[in-house]
Formats: C-alpha cells, sequence, structure tokens
C-alpha cells in the first residue's frame, strides 16, 4: 500500500495496523485470541463495560516492574563505582495513593513538588523520611509542613528560602537536609541539548553564585547541606546533556568539599520513553551504566570521592505503564487540498485528558482495542471531542480503514502527564484510573461526574 501524502514522514505504513509496539505498550498488554485487547489479562471491552469511557488503564505488574529496574540497574552500576543511588519517583508524573505504595514497596523514594503532592504521598504512609520537596515557590504553609513531618530532603531552589526553611526547621526543632538547585546551563529535549553560560529560565541559582550561597546555607545550624541539585529537561533520549550538567556541576562539587561535606549529587529525571513505534529509548541497565561511567569519570577527573547519586525520573516508570480507551463517536474522511483523505476519528474524550498533544505537539499512537480487524490501514487522525480544532488526541495513525463509531480505542503510554494535567475543559468529567493486574481491574482514582463539578459551583447554595 502506498503512504497516505498526508503521513509525516516518520510514519510507515504499518504490515499489521493492529500489532502492539513492544516498547510503546506497557508488557502486559497483549491481543486475545479473538484480536481484543487485553491488559493483565482484561479484556477492553470489559473495562469500558465496567468502568465507561475515556479511561485511564494502569499496567500494576509493568509500574512496579520499571521502579524495580531502575532502582536495580542503578543500584548495580553504581556498586560497581564505589557508591550507591536514592531513586526518587516523580509524583508529578502520576501519583495516587496506591501508586505511592507501590514506589515505595520497590524500594524507591517519592518527590513532591507541592503540598497536594506530599499529602498524597504521606496519605498512603510513605515514610517522611523518603520523601522530597520541590519547587521554585514552595508556600511557607508547605515549608512549615514538610519540615514538621519530618521530610527527607528539600531543594532549596532560591535564596529566600533558605531562611524559610532554617525558620521552620528552628521552630519544629529538627536539622532538615537540603539540597540546592542549580541552573547548570544545560537544557535538554529529547534528542539535543543546548548549553550556555546561563539559562534564562526560573529554576535553581546560577553556578557562578553557588558557592556564596551554600555558605549561608551552611552558616544555618538548622540545616544539613546534602548537595546540588540539576534537573536538565525532560524526554531525554542521549545522555551528552546529563554528561556535561554532571561535569558542570562536580566543578562546583569538588570546590564545596572544601568547606565541609558534600554527600550526595542529584542529576534529575527526564529519561525518554516511546510513546510511537520510532522512539528508540535508551534501556534502563544501559542508561545506569552511563550515569555510573559519568559520575565516575567526572569524579575521577578532580581527585574527588564518588558521591550517592540522587535521580527522579518520572515518566520512564509510570509512562508506558499507562492507557487510555476511548469510544469512537464519529467518523468523517475530510479531503485535504483535493488531494488526500485524512479519516477524522473523534472519541469521547481528548485535550481534558491529555493536553499533551496541544500543548507540546506531542505525537502518540493508537490501536483498535475492542477487536483486530484486517481492513486496508487508512491514515486517521485521532480527535477529541471539545470545541477545539487543535483538539486532537494523536495526530497521525494508520488504524484498519473500517474503524467504525462504538469501536474502542486504545492510547498507549498515557500513564505520565496525562491524569496529572487532566483538566474540566467543557465540563468533563476526569476520567478515572484503574490498575489492572492478573486478570482483576480495581479502582486507583475514581472519575468525576456532573454532580461532582456541580456541587462545587456556589450559584446553587443560594436557589
Ligand atoms: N525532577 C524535576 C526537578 C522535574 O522538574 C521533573 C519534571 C522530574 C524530576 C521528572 O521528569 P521525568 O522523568 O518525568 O521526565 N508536563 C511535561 C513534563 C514536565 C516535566 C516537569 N518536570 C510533559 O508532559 O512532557
Amino acid at each position: 500500500m502506498q503512504p497516505n501524502p498526508l503521513a509525516p514522514s516518520w510514519l510507515s505504513v504499518p504490515q499489521d495496523a493492529n500489532a502492539l509496539a513492544t516498547a510503546v505498550w506497557s508488557s502486559n498488554a497483549a491481543r486475545s485470541e479473538s484480536g481484543e485487547l487485553t491488559v493483565a489479562g482484561v479484556p477492553a471491552s470489559a473495562l469500558a463495560a465496567e468502568f465507561g469511557t475515556p479511561l485511564y488503564v494502569v499496567d500494576e505488574m509493568d509500574a512496579r516492574g520499571r521502579a524495580r529496574l531502575i532502582r536495580e540497574s542503578f543500584d548495580r552500576e553504581f556498586a560497581r563505582i564505589g557508591s550507591s543511588v536514592k531513586v526518587y519517583y516523580a509524583g508529578k508524573a502520576f501519583l495516587s495513593v496506591e501508586v505511592a505504595r507501590w514506589m515505595i514497596d520497590a524500594g524507591l523514594n517519592i518527590d513532591a513538588c507541592s503540598g497536594g503532592e506530599l499529602a498524597v504521598a504521606l496519605a498512603a504512609g510513605a515514610p517522611a523520611e523518603r520523601l522530597g520537596l520541590h519547587g521554585n515557590n514552595k508556600s511557607v504553609r508547605e515549608i512549615d509542613r514538610a519540615v514538621g513531618v519530618g521530610i527527607g530532603a528539600i531543594v532549596l531552589d532560591s535564596i529566600i528560602e533558605i531562611e524559610r526553611v532554617a525558620e521552620a526547621a528552628t521552630r519544629h526543632g529538627r536539622v532538615q537536609s537540603v539540597r540546592l538547585r542549580v541552573n547548570s546551563g544545560v537544557h535538554a529535549s529529547t534528542h539535543e541539548f543546548l548549553a550556555t553560560a546561563r539559562e534564562d529560565q526560573k529554576f535553581g541559582i546560577p553556578l557562578t553564585e553557588v558557592a556564596e550561597v551554600v555558605a549561608l546555607i551552611r552558616s544555618h545550624s538548622s540545616l544539613k547541606f546534602l548537595g546540588l541539585h540539576s534537573h536538565i529537561g525532560s524526554q531525554i533520549f542521549e545522555t551528552d546533556g546529563f554528561a556535561e550538567a554532571a561535569r558542570r556541576l562536580f566543578d562546583v562539587h569538588a570546590e564545596l568539599l572544601a568547606g565541609g561535606p558534600v554527600p550526595e549529587l542529584n542529576l534529575g529525571g527526564g529519561f525518554g520513553i516511546a510513546y510511537t513505534s520510532v522512539d528508540d529509548a535508551f534501556p534502563i541497565d544501559e542508561l545506569a551504566a552511563r550515569f555510573a561511567d559519568i559520575v565516575s569519570a567526572a569524579a575521577e577527573r578532580l581527585g574527588v570521592p564518588v558521591p550517592v547519586l540522587a535521580i527522579e525520573p518520572g515518566r520512564s516508570i509510570i509512562g508506558n505503564a499507562g492507557h487510555t480507551l476511548y469510544e469512537v463517536g464519529t467518523i468523517k474522511d475530510v479531503l485535504v487540498e483535493g488531494t488526500a483523505v485524512r479519516k477524522y476519528v473523534s472519541v469521547d474524550g481528548g485535550m481534558s485528558d491529555n493536553i499533551r498533544p496541544a500543548l507540546y505537539g506531542a505525537d502518540y499512537s493508537a490501536r483498535l482495542a475492542n477487536r483486530s480487524s484486517d481492513a486496508e490501514p487508512a491514515l486517521v487522525r485521532v480527535a477529541g471531542k471539545h470545541c477545539e480544532s487543535g483538539d486532537i488526541v494523536v495526530h497521525a495513525e494508520y488504524l484498519p480503514a473500517d474503524v467504525t463509531p462504538g469501536d474502542l480505542l486504545a492510547v498507549p503510554a498515557t500513564g505520565a502527564y496525562c491524569w496529572s494535567m487532566a483538566s474540566n475543559y467543557n465540563y468533563l468529567g476526569r476520567p478515572p484510573v484503574v490498575a489492572v493486574r492478573d486478570g482483576v481491574a480495581r479502582v486507583l482514582v475514581r472519575g468525576e461526574t456532573e454532580e461532582d463539578l456541580l456541587r462545587r459551583d456556589a450559584g446553587l447554595d443560594a436557589s
């Protein structure tokens, strides 16, 4: 079959438009004998019948497995260079009480970047010393609460915060461990990284000011300085950006050792995942080996001990574990510029459950979920139901041409930054999240009903 001229150059006509690309789908996604999609043994049609659509479906053992794999790979590689690693799960990607428990069970810590995320982790029973708090503008209340519960580490992001955290620690009679977020001038996104003297953005302290700021931190007896922190970006496929950031941080790290201990170094998260079959994500064990080589080379170059490494992956743990299930509502064949047809397949969700295509131009893939089909592949655009032309779920995909209203579509790799960035645009309730495991589905987070939405509208109180 000839490719549709409207298809982007990276998208080729698939041999089989029912195939589930291994790197994109969760490890327990499969087709049953009848051709239906199943996740951890639960058929898509059963999920839709029980919980409705749109629906977020998380493959529990896949998420737990990725969390464990990251921890074990980094533990092994850092043991090889005589050090160890603290892995923080970045809760901003997706956090619920159960997911927090999965991460704690897998031996991870949890990174929160707001009082709300902290509250979820605490409600899950996560030990406070295994939590971290981030953010460029933590409120005084958030700081007070974090210090009060005995949080393991706070990442300081500005000079103002030093005083605020020191004061809270004094008030609570604690010595609070802190890291300092630095602005390394390295910014990475996908395959490229930019390195400048100083990045023009809101996070962190410029490297040139770090010595002075750390001296200030060390002047407070209620603070304990753990080390520097850097996060260079998200959805990164190459390690060059991390290596450049590590080199820059290490120069300063080594200088700081003259003034006192610097036991740790935090290189943040941002490891890329496959959203479509052309994305080539780094295998985690290889990534861990590269990180160990980067850190040991940097330490050796300056003749300083290898610090304990901290990392903060979010997407690479939960992204590919999640899928979104939609029902097809309407279909239109749109003749574009009189030459080729793009099939618009509209589903019952959209930018309210996945803002990433509209916000970042992110690409996703899709498959028929309730059945498979031998029909020729047709180029489709999966659109949402919102009143906005940019409301696209999947810009371009080949699906069997007989896709029809009432079919279920599954979009893989929606576990990170979809539910956590969901909205109520057009008064759609946010969909439920279910976990599937060993043939059983259970709710992680209930969906919102119209009643839920109306309950918050104060206009009804007066009537
Ligand atoms: N640590 C820090 C300090 C961060 O700012 C982030 C993400 C992470 C760790 C985790 O990064 P990950 O491993 O999940 O890539 N909404 C965007 C992503 C924003 C990421 C913000 N920070 C998206 O949907 O792509």
